[in-house]
C-alpha cells in the first residue's frame, strides 16, 4: 500500500487528464475545477455505480431538477438564514478565511472541531492562542467574525424582483416536488427518492483542489418513511463490517473508534436509528467498490453542536487523504442524516401545497373530535378585520387544548394579541367522527454523497508504486468496474498488418461495449506504463502470432501477469474479469 501526498496527486491528475482548475488561461478560478478525460469518465462511472446500488437496487426513483431556485424556496427550507460560516477578514491583506479553520488548523488551540463554537468564543480562541492571517501571516485578534451565508445569489430573467439562488443541496429540489413525488409513489411509504446533480457553495476558501470546491456533484437519496411505522430489513448489511466513531467517544480523552458489524452498531445502541445503519452498510460496501481503503475509512457520528440546521442525528462517512507519514487527514465523503419532518412541514408551511400523506386505517376508526363552529357575528363586530384569523386560532386551539373551553371564555392569541372570546360564542363541541385514516408528514432519512470528494479519495487510495524488471512505475489500482478505459489495446509495431488487426479488434471491443484506448506509439513497455498510471486494469497486445493463430496477449494491470486468449473470446473474457468472475490468480 502506497501513500501519496496531495501535491504528488495532483500533478499526476493534471497530467494524466483527471482534473485540473478551471479557467487557467484567465489565471485560474478558485474553486472550481474541470473534469479531463480520465476523471470525467471516471466520475461517470462512480456515479453509475451509486445509481445502480442506491436507485435501481433499491427500487428508488431518480430525478434531474434545476439547479437555481427561487427564494422563497430557501426562506422555507432555512438556506437563506443559517447557510453561513465564519468569515474573518485579514486586516493588513485583505484576505477573507474561514474563522474555524484557523482555530482547528492550529494544534496548540487542541481544538479539532470549531464550526460548533459560537463566533464570540472563536473570536476568544484567536486572540488567547494570537492566531494569524494564513496568506500575511498578521495576527487576527480583535477581528470581528461575520456570518458569511455560502449560497450564490443570481435573478431569475430580467431585473431584480425574482431573486433566486444556485441549489446548495440537491435535495432542496426534491423535497418541494414531494407532493407530486408521493403521487407517484402513490401515497405508499416508505419511498426513495434519489438525485444525482450539481451543488454550488460560495466557500470562503476553497482549498485542497476536488476537496472543498464552489461547485460540486451531490449523490443523494432522501427517503421518505412513516415514523412509527417503517422499520428496515438490516438482514443484507448486518454483516458489513466498519470503524465507528460516536459522538461521546470523541469527547473523551480514551475514546476510540470501535470496529463492528452494522448488526452490531444497532444492537449495541452504537447507531440509534436502524435507517441509517442501513445506509451506513449500503454505503460502506459502496466505497469499497469504488476503491476505498476500509482501513483508512470510518464512520463518525456528529457532535450535538455540528447538526445542520434540519438534523435530529447525523454520521458521516470519513476518508483519510493524509500525506505519507503525516497523522490522517480526516476529510467527510458523505452525511447519513435524519431530517425528521423538519424540510416537509417547513415547505408545507411555507407553500399551497400539502406535504402530507394520507394513512390509510386498516378498518375505519370513530373518534371524538373537539370542533368549534364560531359565531361570526359576533367575532366580524367585535374584532374586525382579525375576526377571520381568531376563528383559525380557535379552531387549532380546539384541537391542541380542548379543556381550554371549559370555563366561560377562551383567549387565543393572533400576531401577538390576545383575543378573549365567551365560549358560548365559539360553538365548541365534541363531536364523534368516523376517520378512514390520518395525513401524516413523513420523516426524512437522508444518505447525502460527496462525488468529487468519492472521486478523489478513490484516487488517493488507489495510487501505488512499485518496481518492475527494474524499472519503478507508478499505477491506479482503480476498480476495473470504475476505471476510465477498462482495455488498452496495442499492435506491437504498426506494420505487417499488426495495426489493422489491433484497430479492428479496438472496434469490436468498442461494440461490445467496453471502454478502449487504442495506442501504438513507443515502445511497448511505455505504453503499459501510460495505461497503470490512469488505472487501465487490462492491456491487450496483437503481435504475431495473433495473425497466425488468432490470439492476443491480455495483461494484468496489478500483477503484471499475462496470458494468452482466443481474439473470439476477448470481450467475454474481459467482461468476466471486470465483474470477478474470473481473475489472473486463477491460472
Ligand atoms: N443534503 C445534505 C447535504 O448537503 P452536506 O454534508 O452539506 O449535506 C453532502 O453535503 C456532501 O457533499 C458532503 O459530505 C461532501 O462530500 C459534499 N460537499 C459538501 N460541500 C462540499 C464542497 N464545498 N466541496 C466538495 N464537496 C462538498
Amino acid at each position: 500500500m502506497t501513500q501519496v501526498s496531495a501535491e504528488q496527486l495532483v500533478e499526476l491528475a493534471k497530467r494524466r487528464g483527471f482534473f485540473l482548475q478551471s479557467a487557467g488561461a484567465y489565471g485560474g478560478v478558485s474553486g472550481f475545477y474541470t473534469f479531463g478525460p480520465q476523471g470525467a469518465a471516471l466520475k461517470r462511472n462512480i456515479e453509475d455505480t451509486w445509481r445502480e446500488r442506491f436507485a435501481i437496487q433499491e427500487g428508488h426513483m431518480e430525478v434531474d431538477a434545476p439547479t437555481v431556485l427561487p427564494e422563497p424556496v430557501f426562506e422555507a427550507s432555512g438556506h437563506l438564514d443559517g447557510f453561513d460560516d465564519m468569515l474573518v477578514e485579514c486586516p493588513e491583506c485583505g484576505e477573507s478565511h474561514r474563522a474555524d479553520h484557523i482555530v482547528e488548523d492550529d494544534p496548540a488551540t487542541g481544538i479539532e472541531e470549531a464550526e460548533s463554537l459560537a463566533p464570540e468564543r472563536v473570536e476568544e480562541v484567536i486572540a488567547e492562542y494570537e492566531l494569524t492571517c494564513p496568506t500575511c501571516g498578521t495576527g487576527l485578534a480583535g477581528q470581528a467574525i461575520e456570518q458569511f451565508n455560502l449560497m450564490f445569489e443570481t435573478n431569475i430573467g430580467p431585473g431584480s424582483s425574482s431573486p433566486g439562488y444556485l441549489r446548495p443541496e440537491t435535495a432542496q429540489g426534491i423535497f418541494i416536488e414531494f407532493p407530486q413525488l408521493a403521487e407517484y409513489a402513490r401515497n405508499q411509504l416508505p419511498f426513495g427518492v434519489t438525485q444525482i446533480g450539481r451543488a454550488y457553495r460560495n466557500e470562503i476558501s476553497p482549498r485542497k483542489s476536488l476537496l472543498r470546491v464552489r461547485e460540486f456533484s451531490q449523490a443523494e437519496l432522501e427517503l421518505f418513511v412513516d415514523p412509527e411505522e417503517d422499520e428496515p430489513d438490516l438482514s443484507s448489511v448486518a454483516d458489513v463490517r466498519a470503524r465507528f466513531y460516536p459522538a461521546e467517544a470523541q469527547d473523551r480523552a480514551d475514546g476510540d473508534v470501535i470496529e463492528t458489524t452494522i448488526g452490531e452498531a444497532v444492537a449495541e445502541g452504537i447507531v440509534a436509528d436502524p435507517w441509517i445503519a442501513y445506509y451506513l452498510g449500503v454505503a460502506a460496501e459502496w466505497y469499497q467498490r469504488i476503491g476505498l481503503d476500509m482501513d483508512r475509512f470510518r464512520f463518525r457520528q456528529h457532535r450535538p453542536g455540528e447538526l445542520a440546521h434540519y438534523s435530529e442525528d447525523c454520521w458521516d462517512a470519513e476518508g483519510d487523504v493524509s500525506d505519507p507519514g503525516d497523522e490522517p487527514d480526516w476529510i467527510e465523503l458523505g452525511g447519513f442524516a435524519y431530517r425528521s419532518d423538519y424540510d416537509l412541514s417547513k415547505h408545507d408551511a411555507h407553500s399551497e401545497e400539502d406535504f402530507t400523506v394520507f394513512k390509510q386505517y386498516d378498518e375505519p376508526v370513530t373518534v371524538e373530535k373537539p370542533t368549534v363552529d364560531p359565531d361570526m357575528s359576533y367575532l366580524g363586530p367585535e374584532f374586525g378585520g382579525s375576526a377571520g384569523d381568531v376563528a383559525d386560532a380557535l379552531a387549532e386551539l380546539a384541537e391542541s387544548d380542548p379543556d381550554a373551553f371549559e370555563g366561560e371564555e377562551v383567549t387565543v392569541e393572533v400576531d401577538d394579541e390576545s383575543y378573549t372570546v365567551p365560549v358560548e360564542k365559539t360553538g365548541f363541541a365534541i363531536e364523534e367522527i368516523t376517520e378512514s385514516g390520518e395525513h401524516v408528514t413523513p420523516h426524512v432519512v437522508e444518505p447525502s454523497l460527496g462525488i468529487d470528494r468519492a472521486l478523489y479519495t478513490a484516487l488517493d487510495h488507489s495510487y501505488r508504486e512499485d518496481e518492475i524488471d527494474g524499472e519503478e512505475r507508478t499505477y491506479l489500482a482503480l476498480p476495473p468496474e470504475v476505471a476510465p478505459t477498462t482495455v488498452g489495446v496495442f499492435p506491437l509495431m504498426d506494420k505487417d498488418g499488426l495495426g489493422e488487426r489491433a484497430r479492428e479488434l479496438a472496434a469490436t471491443l468498442r461494440d461490445a461495449g467496453l471502454s478502449v484506448a487504442y495506442d501504438d506509439s513507443g515502445a511497448i513497455g511505455r505504453r503499459y506504463r501510460r495505461q497503470d498510471e490512469i488505472g487501465t486494469p487490462y492491456c491487450v497486445t496483437v503481435d504475431y502470432d495473433t495473425l497466425e493463430d488468432g490470439t492476443v496477449t491480455i495483461r494484468d494491470r496489478d500483477s503484471t501477469a499475462q496470458r494468452r486468449v482466443a481474439v473470439d473470446d476477448l470481450a467475454a473474457t474481459i467482461d468476466a474479469l471486470v465483474a470477478g468472475e474470473d481473475d489472473f490468480e486463477d491460472r
